[in-house]
């Protein structure tokens, strides 16, 4: 099995991720840290905890992180995700708090004390894994691979940026930059994993408790598409991440160099994306170009199935 630690700002598609992942024998979730980002951080660490006692991570810790990003003022996102972060279904509170850790400690203690290098699942603004980077030399050999979603070839925040990497650029910079190996679900590719009405019915389909909140999560962020970005149906970004830690075969990657753009009036928060190969920089991710949409629905179905 694979070790992961899953640091997000849950978040509908955070929530599904989580949901997926936990679904996989392949994967262990050894840790579930928060970040400050689709809502504030005591709404999205509420968030885990909830979406924690739905499918059952009673053993697993989780840890509230950072509750800004490290230069800029924090900008939450209800217009997609309701005031709560993840309004639509009725979960009950949390049956317990979180730890007294901090998010970004708990990533570095998990990742030194796990025998073989963990892999880092990030969906949310970098702020608590640049932290970790931040304050502990060396923690770089502990990870084995940092899978995240943010950016790509296009915005959906700015013309130019996604949510991920506008909210906290300086933080994704240093992310991209600390020679860790890099797997990027950007937009190219989560546009491609849309929450259509025949997903969802599927989905309702699945007589239990897991299936019927996924679909109540989808009926939500699919209206808030449609009212804000004006598409039909709901990408499902984050759980891009999860689902290519249990089966990379349905995603075609591509190597590039991505810089991620601090300064820009118009353009903070942008990624650099050298699909061509025109800047003569080392590459430092994977790029996801191509996804295998049934392959995929299959596969978080399936999921679904077993709870
Ligand atoms: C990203 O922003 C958030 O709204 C989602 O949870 C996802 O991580 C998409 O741009
Ligand atoms: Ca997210």
């Amino acid at each position: 099995t694979k070790k992961i630690i899953m640091d997000g700002d849950p978040g509908h598609d955070d929530a599904i991720a989580i949901i997926l992942a936990a679904a996989r024998p392949e994967l262990d979730i050894i840790g579930i840290t928060t970040v400050s980002g689709n809502a504030d951080i005591d709404n999205t660490t509420r968030n885990a905890l909830k979406i924690c006692d739905l499918v059952g991570l009673n053993d697993v810790i989780v840890s509230q992180g950072a509750s800004k990003p490290l230069v800029r003022l924090r900008e939450t996102a209800p217009s997609i995700h309701g005031d709560s972060g993840l309004d639509g279904p009725d979960l009950p509170e949390p049956s317990r708090s979180w730890s007294h850790e901090h998010g970004a400690d708990t990533i570095s203690r998990l990742a030194r004390e796990a025998a073989e290098p963990v892999t880092l699942l990030a969906t949310g603004p970098l702020t608590n894994v640049a932290l970790a980077l931040a304050k502990t030399p060396g923690i770089q050999a502990n990870i084995n691979e940092i899978v995240l979603m943010g950016g790509g070839t296009s915005g959906n925040w700015t013309p130019t940026a996604e949510f991920n990497i506008w909210a906290d650029p300086e933080a994704a910079r240093s992310v991209f930059e600390s020679g860790i190996p890099i797997t990027v679900m950007g937009l190219d590719i989560t546009h491609q994993a849309l929450a259509t009405p025949e997903v969802i019915k599927q989905i309702n389909s699945i007589d239990n408790n897991v299936a019927q909140v996924v679909g109540e999560l989808l009926d939500f962020f699919t209206s808030t598409y449609q009212e804000t970005f004006n598409f039909k149906s709901a990408p499902v970004h984050d759980v891009l991440t999860a689902a290519y830690c249990v089966a990379p075969e349905l995603f075609t990657m591509q190597d590039v160099n991505i810089a991620v753009e601090t300064k820009g009036e118009f353009t903070a928060g942008t990624t650099a994306v050298d699909l061509q190969g025109v800047t003569g920089r080392e590459t430092n991710a994977k790029f996801g170009t191509e996804l295998d949409v049934d392959g995929f629905w299959t596969l978080m179905i399936n999921a679904l199935k077993t709870y």
